[in-house]
């Protein structure tokens, strides 16, 4: 917490995070307790584990409260209100995630990423807790007519489920802050979330065959896999292949300790405020495929194939509205990024 701050006249601030155990939660886990938050992680661990407790634990010396409850039991989420008092701002992470499951089960999306979210919605302002950050997505603008995109793009027709859940998400928590309930949101449209925590405790744990390009790539480096598949070098891009915002976790996870610090100290400009979180640079995957190999000296089986259906040619962000109203910037560099990665990759098979 930065020390000038108002809140530094407030005894550590609770903050729930759901989803805590998952990927960018365990990260943002770590930046809320180096920042002097106190933090309780509700998860169901649908897809993660409780051994990130104790990575988490390593990094910061403080063990978070922890809740294994899903966010879709109505009585259980508003039991974890009862039990820690004074909650005043949620991070909600708890989402299923997976595109291609996605259009395959449509209705487990639609029932986890809505449910989950109007639950806990109705517990805060029963709660008196009205500050919110929830994890959004560059999804929701398809393939953008201008790029890099601006916050004020439109929406697109929605490519799968998932991506229709992030923008009836979006909607359920305006209608709900602009009808008069107390409720301010912070909406952060994350690019693609990348690397690992620079201690190598915590990182992102894929289950079965990645669907995202770096975890892919460290399985591919590591033996696990034969050869990766760059999809696609066809499309209208300087090298032929898609282009990617790829944003470096940690960097992420502090703009979220930014949003609950402007919602917790009031100083949002609306009851709804929406931020893309990338870097503003695209890289292509060739490019990142090369870049991996100069920053880790690792070696990259690779070949090109066909397109992947559904994927966008090229996205990636124009951030200066979090960069000039939040404060925040991407810092870390790609390379910096892959190292990461690479280290997390080396050491969960080590084990
Ligand atoms: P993740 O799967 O690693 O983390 C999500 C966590 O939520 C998991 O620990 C899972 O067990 C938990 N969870 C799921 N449903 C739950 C429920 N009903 N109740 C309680 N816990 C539940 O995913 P992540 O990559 O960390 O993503 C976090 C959020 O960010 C998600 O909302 C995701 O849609 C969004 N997002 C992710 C990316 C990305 O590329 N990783 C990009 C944009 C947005
Ligand atoms: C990146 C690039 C692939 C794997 C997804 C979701 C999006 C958001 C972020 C949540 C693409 C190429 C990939 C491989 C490849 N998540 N690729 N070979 O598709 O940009 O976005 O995650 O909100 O909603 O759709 O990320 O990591 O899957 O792909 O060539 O084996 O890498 O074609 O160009 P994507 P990704």
């Amino acid at each position: 917490m930065n020390n000038n701050s108002q809140l530094s006249t407030l005894n550590s601030p609770l903050v729930l995070v759901t989803g805590g155990t998952g990927y960018i939660g365990s990260h943002t886990v770590v930046e809320l307790q180096q920042s002097g938050y106190e933090v309780v992680i509700v998860d169901n661990l649908s897809n993660s584990n409780i051994e990130v407790l104790d990575g988490i634990t390593r990094i910061t010396g403080i063990k978070p409260q922890f809740e294994q409850v899903d966010c879709c039991d109505y009585q259980k989420l508003a039991d974890v209100f009862n039990k820690h008092k004074g909650i005043k701002a949620v991070i909600h992470f708890a989402a299923s995630k997976a595109v291609g499951e996605s259009v395959e089960k449509p209705l487990l999306y639609y029932r986890n990423n809505l449910q989950s979210l109007i639950n806990l919605l109705e517990i805060m302002i029963a709660n008196n807790a009205p500050n919110l950050v929830f994890s959004s997505s560059c999804t929701v603008y398809g393939q953008p007519d201008v790029l890099p995109v601006t916050e004020d793009a439109p929406v697109k027709p929605a490519m799968s489920p998932y991506g229709n859940t992030k923008q009836i998400d979006e909607e359920i928590i305006r209608d709900t802050a602009y009808s008069g309930a107390p409720l301010k949101s912070i909406l952060l449209r994350y690019f693609n979330p990348i690397g690992a925590h620079p201690s190598a405790e915590i990182g992102e744990l894929p289950i079965g065959v990645p669907q995202n390009l770096v975890p892919f790539i460290t399985q591919t480096a590591i033996g696990l896999r034969k050869e990766l598949s760059v999809f696609g070098k066809d499309y209208n891009t300087p090298d032929g292949s898609c282009i990617r915002d790829y944003i470096n976790v940690v960097d992420l996870a502090k703009a979220h300790v930014i949003a609950i610090e402007r919602l917790l100290e009031n100083r949002a400009a609306d009851k709804v405020e929406t931020f893309n979180i990338g870097t503003g640079r695209g890289l292509s995957v060739l490019e990142l495929v090369n870049i991996f190999q100069q920053a880790t000296g690792a070696t990259l089986p690779y070949r090109i194939t066909g397109r992947r259906e559904g994927d966008i040619e090229q996205v990636w962000a124009n951030p200066h509205k979090a960069n000039n109203v939040l404060g925040w910037t991407a810092k870390e560099t790609i390379e910096d990024t892959l190292r990461s990665a690479w280290r997390w990759e080396q050491k969960i098979r080590r084990q």
